[in-house]
Order: structure tokens, then C-alpha cells, then sequence
């Protein structure tokens, strides 16, 4: 099946070597970054395929507007969230991503939030740059003999099993499809959540947000961990449940934890704000894939898929 590209509209601030790409293939772009709805919904007539990251949402009103013209809507990133796609199928729209290229960064930006839990190295700096000179207040604990917890033992969740075990952490970790053979040459040992939570030191989430993910880190499974456990989310807002985290956070249940992503983005509710500022939270503003490498990745492989649609070969110099 090949699809006549001739017109994109890039929605998101994707790397220019996307752009670069596309047009060394004889494909017109057009940058129109963060376009109200109303003006997104006018736009997108005039093109054959956008491309988006997180911020744009293809809600089934943007796909209705783009009826008869769009064909592709690709996401340079991993997630589809933003994209409606039942309603992409409907209106016989292909929907793409990029679910490697990402990968690493995020993996990444995962370990160093377990490290700056372990070690309270962001306020240690505010205190310096504030003037103090406060050694005793920033005392840590080591990663070294620890039980880490992965959940999601995908492309990322096992990255970060490989890296914290290089520490010489314990990697323990559920996935209902990963087979135990796969999770252990990633150095997991893969159990049942309820054999996890009283065994974690640190869980870390790595699933897609899905109806079965949903609190996947509840007030109830927080109950069933070792006092003090930390929690960190780069995967999705929601899979983790933020009134649960505040409230052990409170009672010392839970002994910290790391935020990247948000149930909405930029975060809006009282909850998520009052995480945000809690002393023991680590919160980030959706960086995980936030890197040059990354970034240069996504973008060159969504437009490598969207040439590879049109049935041409590629033009690369
Ligand atoms: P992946 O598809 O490779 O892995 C996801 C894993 O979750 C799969 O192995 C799947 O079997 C497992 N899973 C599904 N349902 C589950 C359940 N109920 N319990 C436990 N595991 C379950 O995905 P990935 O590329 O590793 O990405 C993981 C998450 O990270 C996604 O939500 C993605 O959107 C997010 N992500 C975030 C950033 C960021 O910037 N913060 C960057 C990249 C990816
Ligand atoms: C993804 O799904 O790839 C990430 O959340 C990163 C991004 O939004 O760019």
C-alpha cells in the first residue's frame, strides 16, 4: 500500500532534521506550531499528514475537520495518547510513532530520579546556592543492596533494570506478557504484584496508561510495601495515583517520589500541585524524551515512515 504525501503540517516542535528530511524527499512542510483548535480544525484540510509530539491533541474533531485530505498522522515519540485512534480509524487515517527512539533518554531520566531519591542532591544544591552549608541535613541512603521493582518490563522498564543493577541493586518486576526468560536476561526477577510490594525499596513504572494500568500504584498496594518505599512515574499520569502517593507521603509510608508526567499536562488539579511541592517529590516537566539524541531519533525515523508510505525510495543527501 503506498500514500500520495505531498503536504505536511508539522503541529509540535519536532528536530528539523525531519523537516530536512521531508523536503529532501520532495515533500512540502509547513510549521505551524501549537495552533488553537479552531484554527488546527481549518488547517489540517489543506494537508496530507501531520506531525505531532505530546502538546497537539488529534481529537476525532481535528480527524472529522481533516476529512478527505489527511491521510497519516504520525507522533514522533511513543505514547499515541494525544491521537484519538479509534476515530483516526474511522476516518481512515494511519496513525505511526516512534516507540524506540525515545527509549534510552527516558530510561534514562528514570535512573536519575531514583538517584536523587536515594540521595536529596536537588535541595542539597538550592541550600548552596541560598548560602548554607547544611551536611547534616542532606543525608541519603545507598542504591547498593536494594530492591528495585520495575513495573513494565517493555523497551524502557528493562533498560532501567539493566542500568540499576549495574548498582548493585535487587531487580524484581511484573509484566503480564514479558516471559520470565526474557525478564531474566535483563536481570529481573519477574513476580506477581503481590509478591512485589513487600519486597520494593523502589518501584518504577513502565507501562503504557490503559484501563488495567489505571492506579496500577494504589493507596492498597502502597499499603502492602515496606515502610518508606519510593515511587517514581516517567511512563504516564494516572498509572500512578497521586492522591495515594500524597497521602502515604503524609503518613511516611511513603518515603519519596519522582514525577515526570502528569494526568494532564501542564498540571492543573490541586493534587498534582501539592505533590509537586512536597518537599519529598522530584517532579520534572515531561523530560524524558527531552534530549538531543532523542530528539534527532524520533524526528528522523517519522519522517523516514512517512517517505517509506509513499512508496518512493529515499533521498538522502
Ligand atoms: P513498551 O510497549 O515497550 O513496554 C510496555 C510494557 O508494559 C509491555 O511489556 C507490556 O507488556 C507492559 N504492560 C502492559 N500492561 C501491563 C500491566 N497491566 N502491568 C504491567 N505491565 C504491563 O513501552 P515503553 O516504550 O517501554 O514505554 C513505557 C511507557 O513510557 C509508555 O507509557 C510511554 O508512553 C512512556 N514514555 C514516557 C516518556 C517520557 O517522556 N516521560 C518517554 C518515552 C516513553
Ligand atoms: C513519548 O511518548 O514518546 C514521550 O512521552 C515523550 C514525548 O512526549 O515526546
Amino acid at each position: 500500500m503506498t500514500v500520495d504525501i505531498k503536504n505536511v503540517l508539522v503541529c509540535d516542535a519536532v528536530d528539523s532534521a525531519c523537516v530536512e528530511l521531508l523536503q529532501k524527499n520532495g515533500i512540502n512542510v509547513a510549521y505551524k506550531l501549537k495552533l488553537p483548535v479552531d484554527e488546527l480544525c481549518k488547517e489540517v484540510k489543506n494537508y496530507d499528514a501531520a506531525i505531532v509530539r505530546s502538546d497537539t491533541k488529534i481529537t476525532q474533531q481535528v480527524l472529522e475537520a481533516g476529512a478527505g485530505s489527511l491521510k497519516v498522522v504520525g507522533r514522533a515519540g511513543a505514547g499515541v495518547d494525544n491521537i484519538d485512534v479509534p476515530a483516526a480509524t474511522k476516518n481512515k487515517v494511519i496513525v505511526l510513532n516512534t516507540p524506540g527512539g525515545n527509549s534510552i533518554s527516558a530510561c534514562e531520566l528514570t535512573c536519575i530520579a531514583i538517584g536523587t531519591l536515594a540521595r536529596p542532591v536537588v535541595p542539597a544544591v538550592q541550600s548552596m546556592k541560598e548560602g548554607r552549608w547544611d551536611r547534616k541535613l542532606y543525608s541519603g541512603s545507598e542504591l547498593y543492596g536494594k530492591t528495585l521493582a520495575v513495573l513494565g518490563l517493555g523497551r524502557i522498564g528493562r533498560e532501567v533494570a539493566i542500568r540499576m543493577k549495574a548498582w548493585g541493586m535487587r531487580i524484581i518486576g511484573y509484566d503480564p506478557i514479558t516471559t520470565e526468560e526474557e525478564a531474566k536476561a535483563a536481570g529481573i526477577e519477574k513476580m506477581t504484584l503481590d509478591e512485589i510490594w513487600p519486597l520494593a525499596d523502589y518501584i518504577t513504572v513502565h507501562t503504557p496508561l490503559i484501563p488495567a494500568t489505571r492506579n496500577l500504584v494504589s493507596a492498597e498496594a502502597l499499603a502492602k510495601c515496606k515502610k518508606g518505599v519510593k515511587v517514581v512515574n516517567v511512563a504516564r499520569g494516572g498509572i500512578v495515583d497521586e492522591q495515594a502517593v500524597l497521602d502515604a507521603l503524609e503518613s511516611g509510608q511513603c518515603g519519596g517520589a519522582a514525577f515526570d508526567v502528569y494526568p494532564e499536562e501542564p498540571p492543573k488539579s490541586e493534587v498534582t500541585k501539592k505533590l509537586i511541592q512536597h518537599p519529598k517529590v522530584v517532579a520534572t516537566p515531561h523530560l524524558g524524551a527531552s534530549t538531543a539524541e532523542a530528539q534527532v531519533r524520533v524526528a528522523v525515523e517519522v519522517a523516514e515512515q512517512f517517505i517509506a508510505l509513499t512508496g518512493k525510495s529515499q533521498v538522502y543527501t
